[in-house]
Order: C-alpha cells, then structure tokens, then sequence
C-alpha cells in the first residue's frame, strides 16, 4: 500500500536530517508600538540579488512574529563567533526586552533594532508573506545594510555552535572592505 508523503517522513526524522545543515546564526529583530522584538533564527537565504532580496522563516508562536508582520519590517543581524551569548539570549534564556540587554542596539531606515557589533546587517521592508505549516515565510526587500569589519561568522550545526575555517584557496577574489553603510536610493 502506498503511504503518504506524511507518513514517510515525519517531523523527528526530519529535525534528525536538518541537524547536518550547517547555518549562520542570526537574530531577527522587528519594533512594533514602542516595543523591541528578536530572537534567534538560521533559516535565513538569500532570494535575488535584483531586487536586494532575503527571506526568513518565522514559527507563527514566536513573539517576534506579530512584530514583523504588524510593522512591515525586519532586521537579519548576523552574528560573529563570539556572539553565543546573543543567540542564547535570543533563543529563551531571556525574555522580551530583556533580551536587548545583550548587546548595544541601534536603528536604520525600517526602526527595527540592528545589533551595533553584529557581522553585518541587513535592514528589510516585508514585501511578501507566504504561510506555510508552522512557519511564515518573509521576504524583506533590503533597504540598507550595515557591516562592522572584519571577523568570522557564529555558525550552528549538529545541536552545537561553531565557527568558520577556511580550507586555503579563497573562492571570490578580494577581501570584505574594513566596514560598510549602504542604504538604497
Ligand atoms: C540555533 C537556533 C536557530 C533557530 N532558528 C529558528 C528559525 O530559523 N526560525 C524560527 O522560527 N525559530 C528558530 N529558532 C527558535 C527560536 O529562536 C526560539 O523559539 C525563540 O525563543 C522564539 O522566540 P520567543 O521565545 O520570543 O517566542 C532557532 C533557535 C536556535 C537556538
């Protein structure tokens, strides 16, 4: 007898397998009536370079989730390797604001905080939504990007934080400049 797709492949196997998908840790930030949201995310990709275009995966449950949705904007902070402190806060040791307390904050263009110390950071107007099971897909159009120099990205994989090494031969000639502020128009 045939199975579904659903029976095949239920959500333990397939948190099991995703475990071997090495991600960059990111927190994602919104602002919404006064009030500051974040939490830790890597389902985070880039979708087209034109437009300058990244999309998030959200869980509905997250508190976070309202705020983007509501304010039409986010902020992807991506982290360095020292930042395990911010992804644990942004992930449930702290709640609410209190988890701005880790780290210093600012905001561009969309008012969504921006983490000062973060790799780089990618401030987004929400330009689409798809729902999908659990989860709410953005898409964010950047409006302005921000790097804070040189350093090595926090990464995550196998349930363990870990950071990047390279392997010799660079990819992509040239090296990132020193800091960037791109905004768009
Ligand atoms: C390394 C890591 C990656 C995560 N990635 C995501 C993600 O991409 N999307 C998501 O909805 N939750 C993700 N989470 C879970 C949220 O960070 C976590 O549920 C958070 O506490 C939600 O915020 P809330 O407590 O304010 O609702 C991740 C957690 C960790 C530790």
């Amino acid at each position: 007898m045939d199975k579904s797709a659903s029976e095949l492949v239920g959500a333990e196997q397939f948190r099991l397998g995703m475990r071997s998908l090495a991600s960059a840790v990111n927190l994602i930030t919104a602002a919404h009536a006064g009030h500051r949201y974040g939490m830790t995310a890597t389902a985070v990709t880039s979708v087209s370079a034109e437009p300058p275009t990244l999309l998030v995966c959200i869980n509905r449950k997250a508190s976070t989730h309202g705020a983007i949705a509501k304010s039409g904007a986010f902020c992807i902070n991506v982290l360095r390797a020292g930042h395990v402190e911010h992804s644990r806060a942004f992930s449930g040791a702290q709640l609410g604001e209190a988890r701005f307390s880790s780290g210093e904050w600012t905001r561009l263009a969309t008012g969504a905080p921006v983490l000062i110390d973060a790799l780089v950071s990618f401030d987004c107007r929400v330009e689409k939504e798809i729902a999908h099971g659990t989860h709410t897909l953005f898409l964010g159009r950047v409006e302005h990007i921000v790097a804070g120099g040189k350093g090595r990205s926090l990464l995550y994989a196998d349930g363990q934080y870990g950071k990047f090494a390279t392997l010799g031969e660079r990819v992509l000639p040239g090296e990132l400049p020193d800091s960037l502020d791109w905004g768009i128009g």
